[in-house]
């Protein structure tokens, strides 16, 4: 594998990857009796000449101080093993994100990567024999390179004859293609805490919200499990299920289900769209002359199903504040903050440019104050308002993630089905989209 290799070792040395140098400890190392770095028929010849006094180059291979014919059986019985003893899977190097290496090794084919910078050279064919490891690569090289078994899941690579090793841990033993839809930003808000989840192809990292460390890892999927294998060598197994394209949960050993949602940023003329809803919160305000001039034709149709729903059962509806400009805005929080203090008004008003409103696609409902609780359109619109296609913007209990206080009179449309969705997961806008909402 040296010329193919040693293009891969030149990606690998890039991605400065620390080589793992065999110790005296390793099985490798104590079958290898001829010291050429690959274990084949050459060691148990060389193994052979040396208890025939026809060569200097033998191990204790049983570990028993003394070189003889014992360790010549056992040479053999390691050899009858060894052969394509390498199975299909994944396997990877490296000591963190940007240094893992991961060799695909799948009977005739397998690649190459480095998470660094995703350079991938894909092993057409490979053939494991003698402990050589053939291939051709399908840049058209070919090469062969020395592999030895260390145990039942490390094997060490030999990608020139430089000592360059890569020590290989086994992570998985299918192949799942799904490395290209689970690529991506994913967030989740659970049991433990706001965490994040970044794949990057077959690489990855966790970040918790509030202790924001990083575990590194590379990942394979099978079926319905997820293997966890960390840079540190720890091998995790946890259960794996996808939903859609934009979501799957992993059930960890503790019986803990975190779901994850993908999560994309765009922005396009200063609007922030975060999974292609636009956001118009503290965090992410609307460019000034941004606005439709009232509500979106889509907004409107989705009010007057809802209002006829509505009123079949018996409750009235009317939109008592739809769009505002950033004017009409700016002249609404001076008052406020005239009258309450600044503090006080940002508590419950957007300043101008960070209101919903201002997108056409909110509406305040009847009254746009705790009146509306005396009345039962407030339960209605609560219970049923997802059903065509709004939220309750700024529920009960959701005041520190909103920044606002409860409006049990604000609905945002978002379509019916994220409306359900959101609805669905109990959650405020800004927890199902991993968001914040803060003045900056
Ligand atoms: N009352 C809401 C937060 C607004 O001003 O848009
Ligand atoms: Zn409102």
């Amino acid at each position: 594998m040296k010329r193919l290799l040693n293009s891969a070792a030149a990606l690998l040395a890039a991605a400065a990857i620390v080589s793992t140098s065999a110790s005296a400890a390793d099985t490798s190392f104590l079958i290898d009796c001829n010291n050429d770095k690959c274990f084949n028929t050459a060691d148990i010849t060389a193994m052979s000449d040396f208890l025939l006094n026809n060569g200097s180059e033998a191990k204790d291979i049983t570990g028993d101080g003394v070189v003889n014919v014992f360790d010549l059986v056992a040479l053999k019985q390691y050899a009858s093993n060894y052969n394509d003893k390498m199975p299909s899977g994944l396997w990877f190097s490296g000591t963190d994100k940007e240094d893992m290496v991961f060799f695909w090794f799948n009977n005739a084919n397998g690649s190459v990567t480095t998470a660094q910078n995703g350079n991938r050279i894909t092993l057409l064919t490979s053939e494991l024999k003698d402990g050589v490891l053939r291939s051709t690569a399908d840049t058209g090289e070919t090469s062969a390179s020395n592999l030895m078994w260390v145990d039942d899941t490390h094997i060490d690579l030999y990608i020139d004859v430089e000592d360059t090793v890569r020590r290989l841990t086994y992570c998985g033993d299918t192949q799942d293609n799904c490395e290209d839809d689970l690529s991506g930003s994913y967030f989740t808000s659970g049991s433990y805490g706001e965490r994040y989840f970044n794949i990057d192809g077959r690489c990855g990292n966790f970040r918790h919200y509030q202790n924001p460390q990083f575990a590194d890892y590379c990942y394979t999927i099978n079926g319905d499990t997820i293997t966890f294998c960390y840079a540190d060598g720890t091998v995790k197994k946890a259960g794996f299920q996808r939903t859609d394209r934009d979501h799957f949960s992993v059930t960890w050993d503790d019986g803990v289900t975190e779901k994850f949602t993908r999560r994309k940023f765009t922005k396009e003329d200063g609007l922030t769209y975060v999974n292609g809803i636009l956001i118009a919160n503290k965090s992410y305000p609307l460019p000034s002359d941004y606005g439709p001039g009232e509500l979106t034709a889509e907004t409107q149709l989705a009010f007057n199903e809802m209002k006829s729903a509505a009123a079949g059962d018996g409750v009235m509806l009317w939109v008592c504040s739809g769009f505002r400009s950033y004017a009409t805005q700016s002249s609404l929080y001076n008052s406020y903050v005239a009258r309450d203090g600044k503090a006080a008004a940002d508590a419950y008003s957007a300043r101008p440019g960070y209101t919903e409103h201002q997108t056409g696609l909110a509406a305040d409902l009847n009254y746009a104050d705790n009146r509306i609780l005396s009345t039962p359109a407030a339960k209605w619109i609560e219970e049923n308002c997802w059903k065509y296609g709004f939220i309750l913007r700024y529920p009960k209990g959701k005041e520190n993630k909103t920044g606002y206080s409860y409006e049990p009179w604000h609905v945002r449309y978002l379509g019916k089905e994220n409306a359900k969705l959101v609805h669905d997961s109990g959650l405020c806008l800004e927890e199902y989209l991993g968001i914040d909402s803060v003045y900056r």
